[in-house]
């Protein structure tokens, strides 16, 4: 498993091991959701998320837009688990994926997200402006595991499922 590490907010630098293997893949229709992370700069396109097979956590990763026509990929920072900071223990399970350099409706799309590194876990944050500085740093380490690890990537292969199942590549 590679990892991230990271230093201060500041000055911290992201240091993420080039990696070539995708680690999990989802398949999913983007369902419509409540809008709030639009409202905090950091809009999502949420998916359904399998119960088993996949770690709640911050990832990065891609996002590939109609994958059954080879649509374009887009680097992403995914979130999948229950949004503690809002909803405690009791939210919905969700699979989020913030596009980067994206704008636009992707709702009723089909997308095949791929989980390469995991970041970090889901934390609880005393407000949506903690949470939107974390997010801004996620991203950043997202651009950084993009930067380091994509253009050695060999080209990405065809996703092998069906539906909201994850997949070990
Ligand atoms: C990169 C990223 C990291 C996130 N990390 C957390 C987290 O650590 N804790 C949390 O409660 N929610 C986290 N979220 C989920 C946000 O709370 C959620 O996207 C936001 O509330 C918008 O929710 P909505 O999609 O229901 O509108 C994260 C989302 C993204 C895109």
């Amino acid at each position: 498993m590679t990892t991230t590490t990271a230093r201060d907010a500041t000055t911290r630098t992201a240091t993420v091991p080039p990696q070539r293997d995708v680690v999990l893949h989802v398949e999913g229709v983007v369902e419509h959701g409540d809008q709030r992370g639009r409202l905090l700069g950091f809009p999502t396109a949420n998916i359904g998320v399998p119960e088993h097979g996949l770690r709640d956590g911050v990832w990065a990763g891609t996002v590939q837009l109609d994958p059954e026509h080879d649509g374009p990929v887009h680097v992403a920072a995914v979130s999948v688990g229950h949004r503690p900071t809002y909803y405690g223990k009791d939210g919905d399970r969700l699979l989020e994926a913030h596009l980067l350099d994206f704008a636009g409706d992707l709702y009723d799309r089909r997308v095949l997200v791929r989980l390469h590194v995991r970041l970090r876990p889901q934390r609880r944050f005393s407000g949506s402006g903690e949470l939107v500085e974390q997010m801004q740093r996620d991203v950043a380490d997202t651009r950084a595991w993009a930067a380091a690890s994509l253009p050695r990537n060999e080209p990405e292969t065809r996703a092998a499922t069906t539906g909201n199942t994850p997949s070990a590549q």
